[in-house]
């Protein structure tokens, strides 16, 4: 069964790179702006560009329609014809998409960045009574570009602080964390950026490899009255109430 994607931007690109890495089959995209599509189908061989977003419609059950809620209707509104004659199950991109006025059911993702490495998350709720079949149909894609997690419509906005926000969050709290040092010493950004890469990696192994919790990793790290101890100190007593203010901002508290 054929995947479409609708909209090449940063989220449809990187499910395209996505799904063109993990080779699965029958991917047909398509883009408004030609040039942007051309871009994206370079770095996504095997996934195919249609003419049109009705060609996509057309042929494809499974219509990954990642832009604007408002943009999306748009698009379903352009090619409502179709969308009657076909009734493709349409995911958008965004919660409160309010596609109701051009099909029935449907799925609302947060997804992240990351899928184009085939390791991305992709939260997901369901709209309406969505059959098995055509849930599978939309899970399977997903799942070739990472870890998907269905979640219930009054929980997604917040899991989305972890995981949609998140790779923007975790990168520059990261480069932040390299930088400082760098600047305060003199020293090479990209080697001091390059450190914490290869130790956050490490870290996440060693958590995953050895199944064990931060509290064993900072164990295994801090000394009593040491340099690390001192630092953890003064995150504990800054962080928490960082992380609220962050999350309120972002409206996710
Ligand atoms: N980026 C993220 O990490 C992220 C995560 C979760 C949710 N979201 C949400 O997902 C949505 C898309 O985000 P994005 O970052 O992928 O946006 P983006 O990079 O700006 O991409 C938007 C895409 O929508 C297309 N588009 C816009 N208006 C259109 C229209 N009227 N008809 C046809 N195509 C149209 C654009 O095509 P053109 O190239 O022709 O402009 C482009 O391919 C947003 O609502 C965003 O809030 C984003």
């Amino acid at each position: 069964m054929a995947i479409g994607i609708i909209g090449l931007g940063r989220l449809g690109g990187a499910l395209a790179r996505g799904l063109s890495r993990a080779q699965v089959p029958d991917v047909i995209a398509y883009n408004r702006t030609p040039s942007a599509a051309q871009q994206v189908i370079a770095e996504a061989p095997g996934v195919e560009l249609a003419d049109t977003a009705a060609a996509v419609f057309e042929r494809c059950d499974v219509v990954f329609l990642w832009m604007t809620a408002a943009a999306a209707r748009q698009v379903l509104g352009e090619n409502a014809e179709v969308v009657a004659r076909r009734r493709p199950l349409v995911v958008a991109s965004t919660t409160n998409a309010d596609l109701g006025a051009f099909v029935p059911t449907w799925a609302e993702t947060y997804p992240n960045v990351n899928l184009s490495t085939g390791q991305g998350v992709t939260l997901l709720t369901w709209v309406g009574d969505v059959p098995e079949p055509q849930r599978t149909s939309v899970l399977a894609p997903l799942a070739a570009c990472g870890a998907v997690y269905e979640v219930g419509a009054d929980e997604i906005d917040f899991y989305c602080a972890l995981a949609s926000n998140g790779p923007a969050l975790y990168a520059h709290a990261m480069q932040t964390w390299a930088d400082a040092v760098a600047d305060r010493n003199g020293f090479d950004r990209d080697l001091c950026r390059e450190m914490v890469w290869q130790t956050v990696t490490g870290t996440i192994a060693l958590q995953r490899d050895e199944g064990i919790d931060a509290a064993e990793v900072i164990h295994r790290v801090a000394h009593p009255g040491a340099s690390t101890e001192r630092g953890l100190a003064v995150l504990d007593e800054h962080l928490p109430g960082g992380t609220e203010q962050v999350l309120q901002a972002m409206g996710r508290w």
